[in-house]
């Protein structure tokens, strides 16, 4: 079983939840107005958003498995006693580089490809749904991803669902389509005056929540299938993600349009044109972002995990409308509503075999 750690008494579980719960939520606002708002018509490049949030969650990953190798991959000395890392020696650093190293590329690291791949794209179609959503209808709509995760998880943890718990992941799809409705009829100040287009958006939502789902479920299935430290798993996670994040950059490289807040944002002229305040706040929430789902996955679950979201929905949506004059419309609090409801009956403990039945955990 997993010990518990703990920050000054509390229980990293729950910190980690409630952390989760505040980045999700600024997470969505500062992207939508680090492309929306901030530079509509010279926005910055989604690619190397992504690219650069894997380097820094790597590195982070890499220096926290580093200072941790003595729990996971204990040495000793001829005498018996356990060697520590407490000396500067360059030769005994030396030879816990190597540790290290044999630990990330261990037979079995190529497993994380997969994740790795998924989770590049998702990351990049957040930018595309982003940039043409409101913030809080992102959100909500982005709580498909419960759907898709449970049906990966039904379909490669062969996890079984109560029927309140399909009956949930019903309502979530009403209540997704019922806060689409608003973006048939309506469009807002803000996405006639910047050019959004709902439909792309609602399609890269829709696509994000697939990749989600199965990264989810995957990440899972290496974790709790094998032995490995989580923060090693972080650091082969990232290493496989920087070939698929280089690629839109690679491919996009020759063309010198300038980017739009209508287009993803592949293509500008220089890979850091335009990189502000803003894409700096984005890609360090996602960095934190990143590392607390992995702390989440580990020391909580994603029961846990849904609730957190649903949390940030709420937060979202009273920031959008004092930020964003996002409006109010009958359509999208019904809507929220059902998402929510529908969250906390997901997340309801089930009488019989709970532990077999809890979504994506
Ligand atoms: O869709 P979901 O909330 O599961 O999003 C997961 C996010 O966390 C993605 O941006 C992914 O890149 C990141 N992640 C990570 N390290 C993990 C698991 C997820 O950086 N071990």
């Amino acid at each position: 079983p997993n010990t518990i750690p703990s920050i000054c008494g509390l229980p990293l579980k729950y910190v980690s939840l409630v952390t989760l719960a505040v980045q999700n939520a600024l997470l969505t606002l500062i992207m939508h107005y680090s492309r929306v708002s901030a530079a509509p018509s010279h926005t910055y490049s989604a690619a190397a958003a992504v690219l650069l949030t894997e380097l820094l969650k790597g590195s982070i990953s890499l220096v926290v498995a580093f200072t941790r190798l003595d729990s996971y991959a204990p040495q000793y000395l001829p005498n018996g006693t356990p060697a520590t890392n407490s000396c500067w020696n360059p030769w005994l650093l030396l030879t816990r580089f190597r540790r290290l190293g044999k630990e990330v590329f261990r037979s079995d690291c190529w497993k994380l490809s997969i994740p790795a791949i998924l989770y590049v794209i998702q990351n990049n179609l957040q930018f595309v749904a982003v940039s043409n959503l409101e913030a809080a209808t992102f959100q909500v709509s982005y709580q498909m991803k419960i759907l898709t995760t449970a049906a990966f998880s039904v379909v490669l943890l062969r996890k079984k669902l109560s029927t309140t718990k399909w009956l949930a992941l019903l309502f979530l799809a009403i209540g997704v389509g019922v806060v689409q409705i608003q973006n048939v009829g309506h469009k807002s100040a803000e996405s006639t005056e910047h050019d959004m287009n709902a439909f792309k958006g609602f399609m890269a939502v829709v696509a994000a929540c697939f990749t989600s789902g199965l990264a989810g479920v995957y990440f899972e299935m290496v974790l709790k299938n094998s032995t490995g430290d989580l923060w090693v798993r972080n650091v082969q996670l990232s290493l496989f993600s920087l070939l698929p994040a280089l690629v839109p950059i690679v491919f996009s490289g020759s063309s010198a349009t300038t980017a739009t807040a209508t287009t993803s944002g592949w293509f500008s002229t220089s890979l850091f044109d335009n990189f502000g305040v803003w894409a700096w706040a984005t890609v360090l929430t996602q960095v934190l972002g990143g590392l607390l789902t992995a702390l989440v996955i580990k020391y909580a679950d994603n029961i846990l995990k849904g609730f957190a979201t649903s949390l940030s929905i709420v937060i979202s949506f009273l920031a959008s409308v004092a930020l964003f004059s996002f409006p109010i419309t009958v359509s999208f609090l019904v809507g929220s509503l059902v998402v929510l409801v529908a969250t906390w009956l997901y997340n309801q403990p089930d009488t019989a075999s709970s532990s077999s039945t809890t979504g994506s955990e």
